[in-house]
């Protein structure tokens, strides 16, 4: 951890995440697609375990998924491979990136099925939105993510009526 105006900064590296799920029939329809839902929900947890990774352990819960398409179909004994790292952060809020990948474990090919970016705010022991660390960039990849993500944030936020 270092700092920055006295304030306490996390490297995206200390919140990253990667989980991986085997795709079983209680996740597919009867043709054996998985649901999409069923990848939003690992999409949702994993965001918030890296969110609540930066939030030094607070409350986090999701304020916006944004669109999400899915690009490739995972079909029951894939395996849902799904990488999390935060991207941007304000005061409460922060935007999580998160790719899902699925492996066909008969020949170990991989394809990208989808990616998606969440917001997560962070709650105090009250439930109201709280202040999280900065994000601390040590080199250009990490500076361009964050500019994207202001953007991001700032166009999703028009949408809500936010600002
Ligand atoms: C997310 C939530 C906490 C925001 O509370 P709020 O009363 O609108 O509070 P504020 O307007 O002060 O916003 C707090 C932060 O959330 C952000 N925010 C609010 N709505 C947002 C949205 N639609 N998209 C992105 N960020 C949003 C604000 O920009 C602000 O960020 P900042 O502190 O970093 O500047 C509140 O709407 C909520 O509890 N929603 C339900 C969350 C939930 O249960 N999710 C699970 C799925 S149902």
């Amino acid at each position: 951890m270092s700092f920055h105006s006295g304030e306490p900064g996390k490297r995206p590296t200390e919140s990253e995440a990667e989980m991986i799920v085997m795709m079983l029939p209680s996740d597919a329809n009867p043709k054996g697609n998985v649901f999409g839902g069923v990848i939003l929900k690992h999409v949702d947890l994993i965001a918030g375990l890296v969110a609540k990774r930066h939030s030094g352990g607070a409350n986090v819960v999701t304020a916006s998924i944004d669109r999400m398409v899915f690009l490739k179909p995972v079909f029951i004994g894939n395996a849902l491979i799904i990488s999390a790292r935060i991207t941007y952060v304000r005061r409460s809020s922060m935007e999580i990136e998160v790719n899902v990948e699925a492996e066909d474990l008969d020949d170990n090919s991989k394809v990208h099925a989808a990616t998606a970016f969440v917001t997560m705010v962070a709650l105090d022991k009250y439930g109201k939105p709280t202040k999280i660390p900065h994000l601390i960039m040590d080199n250009d990849n990490d500076k361009k993510r964050y500019s994207e993500g202001e953007l991001r944030m700032n166009s999703r936020l028009k949408d809500a009526g936010k600002v």
